[in-house]
């Protein structure tokens, strides 16, 4: 990847009223909301899968499809999460319970999810 995580560390501003950063140990990386998944770990694994979040069925159907976040699916995802999932499922009905979208910056946010995320 070509993002700068210490970029992407000040972006991740922008997603923590929604999603925390908190490792398997209990680690709190990032002290943030539940409105979204935490997403420790979830960089490299496959779509929808963090136990005990609520997902829209939609995100749930695309890992399920084989969705795994990648920097280049991430990078899409963030821009637009309803359109990247419509794209992927091929389905114009697909929705996405995260409506926020970062217009820029996502790689640094990929490469610092992937730095704070296990080994
Ligand atoms: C899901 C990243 C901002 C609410 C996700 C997922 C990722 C992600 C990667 C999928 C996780 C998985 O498959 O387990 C980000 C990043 C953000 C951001 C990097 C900032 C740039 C936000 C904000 C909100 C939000 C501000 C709330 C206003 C959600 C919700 C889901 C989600 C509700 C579940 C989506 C669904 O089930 O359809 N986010 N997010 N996110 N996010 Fe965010």
């Amino acid at each position: 990847g070509s993002g700068d995580a210490a970029a992407g560390e000040k972006e991740f501003n922008k997603c923590k009223s929604c999603h925390m950063i908190v490792a398997d140990d209990g680690t709190e990386i990032v002290k943030g909301g539940k409105t979204g998944p935490n997403l420790w770990g979830v960089m490299g694994q496959q779509a929808g899968v963090v136990e005990g979040f609520n997902y829209g069925d939609s995100l749930v159907a695309a890992g399920e499809a084989g969705l795994v976040w990648d920097e280049a699916n991430f990078v899409a995802y963030v821009q637009d999460p309803r359109g990247f999932l419509q794209t992927y499922l091929d389905d114009s009905g697909a929705k996405s319970k995260m409506s926020f979208k970062l217009r820029k910056g996502a790689e640094d946010v990929y490469a610092y999810l992937v730095s704070v995320g296990p080994a």
